[in-house]
């Protein structure tokens, strides 16, 4: 077994990983002190849950633990304010208390809304995050961000809370449809690009095995989990360092906005937005053509898009400028500088209108 640290003083925690694991979450949660007999909320939603419930539910058993399961239905449309409610309602009707720990079992989608009700129920409770998606194992459950949509946008009500542990099994992969993992290849590639130029000359080296869900990408989940840990751990509330996790994210979200949500995987989108960030880096002389030429083969070897939808440049802008994220109107853009390294830039509007004219005409 594998096992990382985010170091956050008190509310630090460990990230178990090993293959087959999911039949020991009963066995970590006494390992991390919860006691026998406690009554433990798996929060999974319907197509997860089917598939691991009952063994997730049975090693709770077996290590001595009350275990509920509560399922919500699947989807990005139910991580809202009022699937929240409902999620309460049951922890209220089941009697959970203050030292009732909750294990967020499935994607980004769950973990996200389960973290959000961990962090408000009884004004908090222990989060255990069990990512089965290859996104939510590299990205969505290691660092604290929890959420639910708003109408207006995703993820605008939630809160930074972190959990007690993350519980990863690689073997969760092989039930995943094969377009989330290779969406979730992006954030993996990401790493690389943003902090460690060895580990992305693995990822390209590696291209045909790591798409066999072997011990390669079980090395590439534990690098790109040691390298958020990293970043988390010296900026855990992103005021400075933990934006360059959004490297590709400022293209990618509007991307995934224009083209209308449910056209892109989160990942796909991202794929692209890396793309086109480093064209933009490579049109601002902030790196070589080479490492942007390195990016996009990689990506599109791993089967992610590398080129955005034709959409308008003023609407991309547009869009860009209404992100939760850009500060002041100001369009902050995590660059690449070098492979491994990033910087971040405010890049003006003739700027882009240029960048758009020239390799997206
Ligand atoms: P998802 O949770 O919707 O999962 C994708 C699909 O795979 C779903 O249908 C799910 O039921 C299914 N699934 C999950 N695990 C499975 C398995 N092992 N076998 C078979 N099917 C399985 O999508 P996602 O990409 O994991 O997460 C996207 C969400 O994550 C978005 O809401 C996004 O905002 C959020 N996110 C959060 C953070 C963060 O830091 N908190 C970071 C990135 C993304
Ligand atoms: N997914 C970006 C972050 O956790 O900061």
């Amino acid at each position: 077994m594998k096992t990382i640290r985010v170091e956050l003083g008190e509310r630090s925690y460990p990230i178990y990983l090993r293959h087959g694991i999911l039949s020991s979450i009963g066995a970590c949660l006494t390992e991390l002190g919860f006691k026998s007999g406690a009554k433990v909320a798996v929060i999974t939603n319907n197509v997860v849950g089917g598939i691991y419930g009952a063994k997730a539910e049975a090693s709770l058993k077996i290590s001595g633990f009350n275990p509920v399961i509560i399922t919500m239905p699947d989807g990005e449309q139910y991580k809202t304010i009022e699937q929240a409610s409902k999620l309460y309602d049951s922890l209220i009707e089941y009697r959970f208390e203050r030292s009732s720990p909750i294990v967020a079992l499935g994607g980004g989608v769950v973990g996200d809304i389960a973290g959000f009700v961990a962090a408000t129920y009884l004004r908090g409770v222990p989060l255990i995050q069990v990512p089965t998606t290859l996104l939510a194992q590299v990205d969505s459950s290691v660092g604290g961000k929890t959420a639910v949509n708003h109408p207006k946008g995703k993820n605008l009500i939630g809160a930074f809370y972190q959990p007690k542990a993350v519980i990863i099994d690689p073997q969760a992969l092989t039930t995943l449809d094969a377009r989330e993992v290779r969406a979730g290849f992006a954030e993996i590639v990401k790493y690389g690009v943003i902090r460690d130029k060895e580990f992305f000359t693995f990822l390209e080296e590696k291209l045909l095995t790591l798409l066999d869900l072997g011990y390669d990408l079980a090395i590439a989940i534990a690098t790109s989990c040691a390298i958020k840990a990293e970043i988390v751990s010296a900026d855990e509330r992103e005021s400075g360092l933990r934006a360059i996790l959004n490297f590709g994210h400022t293209f990618g979200h509007a991307v995934e906005a224009l083209a209308g949500y449910g056209t892109y995987r989160h990942g796909e989108a991202v794929a692209i937005g890396m793309v086109m960030a480093a064209k933009l880096s490579v049109m601002l002389g902030v790196c070589k053509p080479a490492v942007a030429e390195r990016i996009e083969k990689l990506v599109s070897s791993l089967g992610l898009p590398v080129e955005p939808p034709p959409l308008p440049a003023d609407d991309v802008i547009a869009s860009i400028k209404l992100d939760k994220k850009v500060a002041d109107s100001r369009m902050r853009f995590v660059l690449v500088s070098g492979m491994g390294e990033v910087e971040l830039r405010d890049v003006s509007e003739t700027e882009l209108t240029a960048f758009f004219e020239r390799f997206y005409p």
